[in-house]
C-alpha cells in the first residue's frame, strides 16, 4: 500500500571552520559593516578552506541527518543533491555522495534550481515516496558560492557563504509534507546568473573574469513579490491562515526580503526562523540548514507546522508546508 505522506525523519548541517566577518570584508573591497548589516542583516558568513569541497559538506550534513534519524546507508533508496557549485560535473554529486557513505544501487541524481534547489529536491523526494517509488529519500543542498564569488566586487562578495544542509524524509501515515509549490520563469534569466559552462565554453573563467553576476535591486523587488505570492499560494492550497503556522523558514538571502515575507503574513518575526546573520546566503542550503538550527536548539518541535519557501536564479522559486 503507498504511504499517505513522507515525512522529515532526521535534518543535519554542515559549515566549513572557516569565518569571514564584515569586518573582515572591510579589509578586501570599499565597504562597511554598518552598510552591509543595514542592507542585508548578514554580520558573518562560512567559507571553504582550500583543500575543502561541497561534498566534503554534504557528506557531513548527510551523515548528522542520517544519525538524528537513526537510519543507516542500507536504509536509504533515493538520493537528490540540489546544487549549483558541484564538485565536477560528472559523476553527478548524487552519485559521489553515495560512494563517500556506501550507499549502493538506489537513484541518485543532483539538480540545479539555484537557491530553491532543496525545494525542488524535497517535491521530487516526496512525490517519489507518495507514490511507493522510495521509502527512504536522503536530500541535501549544499552550495560553496564562495568559487563563484568575485572578491573584489562589493556589490556581491558581502551576500555568499557556504554550507551544506540535509534532511531524510521516509514514508509515513502520520502527516508530514503536505504540500510542495514550485514555480520557475526564464524570462528573468539575466538578472541573476553565472555565465560560463561546459557547452558555452569556460575560456573567461580561465582569465578570472566570470563569477557571478547579479541586478541586486531588481533581484531584490521580483523576490519580494514572488515570495509574498507563494506563501499566499501555499496557504490557500492547505485551507489555511498564517497564525496557524508555528514557524517560517525562509531562504536566507536577505533580512529586508524576509521581513517582507513575514509582513505579508502577518507573522511576527519571532516566528521566522534566522541564520542570514551568522551563514549568509548559501543559496540552497539556506532552508535545510536553517530548518536543522532551529530542530537542534528546540525551537521546532514535532507536530509543529512549519512553512519553507526560497527564490533563486531562474528565476526559480518555491515552497512547502509541513507538519514537522
Ligand atoms: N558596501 C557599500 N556600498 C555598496 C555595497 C557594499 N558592499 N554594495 C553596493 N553598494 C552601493 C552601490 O554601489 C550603490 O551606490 P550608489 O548609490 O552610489 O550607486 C548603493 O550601495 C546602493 O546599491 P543597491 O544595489 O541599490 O543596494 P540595495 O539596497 O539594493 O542592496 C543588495 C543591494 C543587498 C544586493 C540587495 O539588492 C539584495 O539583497 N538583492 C537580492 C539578492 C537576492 O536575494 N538574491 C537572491 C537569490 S541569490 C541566488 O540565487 C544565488
Amino acid at each position: 500500500m503507498k504511504p499517505a505522506y513522507s515525512r522529515i525523519a532526521g535534518t543535519g548541517r554542515c559549515l566549513p571552520e572557516k569565518i569571514l566577518t564584515n569586518a573582515d570584508l572591510e579589509k578586501m573591497v570599499n565597504t562597511t559593516d554598518e552598510w552591509i548589516c543595514s542592507r542585508t542583516g548578514i554580520e558573518r558568513r562560512h567559507i571553504v578552506a582550500e583543500n575543502e569541497t561541497n561534498l566534503d559538506l554534504c557528506e557531513k550534513a548527510a551523515c548528522n541527518a542520517m544519525q538524528a534519524a537513526d537510519v543507516a546507508a542500507k536504509d536509504i533508496d533515493l538520493v537528490i543533491v540540489g546544487t549549483t557549485t558541484p564538485d565536477q560535473i560528472f559523476p553527478n554529486m548524487g552519485c559521489l555522495l553515495q560512494r563517500r557513505l556506501g550507499i549502493h544501487a538506489c537513484t541518485a541524481f543532483s539538480l540545479e534550481a539555484a537557491c530553491t534547489g532543496f525545494i525542488y529536491a524535497l517535491d521530487i523526494a516526496d512525490k517519489f515516496i507518495r507514490s511507493g517509488s522510495a521509502k527512504c529519500a536522503l536530500i541535501v543542498g549544499g552550495e560553496t558560492l564562495s568559487r563563484m564569488t568575485d572578491w573584489t566586487d562589493r556589490s556581491t562578495c558581502v551576500l555568499f557563504g557556504d554550507g551544506a544542509g540535509a534532511v531524510v524524509l521516509q514514508a509515513s501515515d502520520e502527516a508530514g509534507v503536505l504540500s510542495t509549490h514550485l514555480h520557475a520563469d526564464g524570462q528573468y534569466a539575466d538578472l541573476l546568473y553565472f555565465p560560463s559552462g561546459v557547452s558555452k565554453g569556460f575560456d573567461d573563467m580561465k582569465s578570472g573574469k566570470d563569477f557571478i553576476r547579479m541586478s541586486g535591486n531588481e533581484v531584490f523587488k521580483v523576490a519580494v513579490t514572488k515570495l509574498g505570492e507563494i506563501v499566499t499560494e501555499t496557504l490557500q492550497a492547505n485551507n489555511m491562515t498564517a497564525d496557524k503556522l508555528d514557524w517560517l523558514i525562509p531562504h536566507q538571502a536577505n533580512l529586508r526580503i524576509i521581513e517582507a515575507t513575514a509582513r505579508k503574513l502577518k507573522l511576527p518575526m519571532e516566528r521566522v526562523i534566522l541564520t542570514v546573520r551568522d551563514h549568509g546566503n548559501t543559496s540552497t542550503a539556506s532552508v535545510p540548514m536553517a530548518l536543522d538550527v532551529a530542530v537542534r536548539d528546540g525551537r521546532i518541535q514535532r507536530g509543529q507546522t512549519l512553512l519553507l519557501e526560497a527564490f533563486g536564479a531562474g528565476f526559480t522559486w518555491g515552497a512547502a508546508l509541513i507538519r514537522y
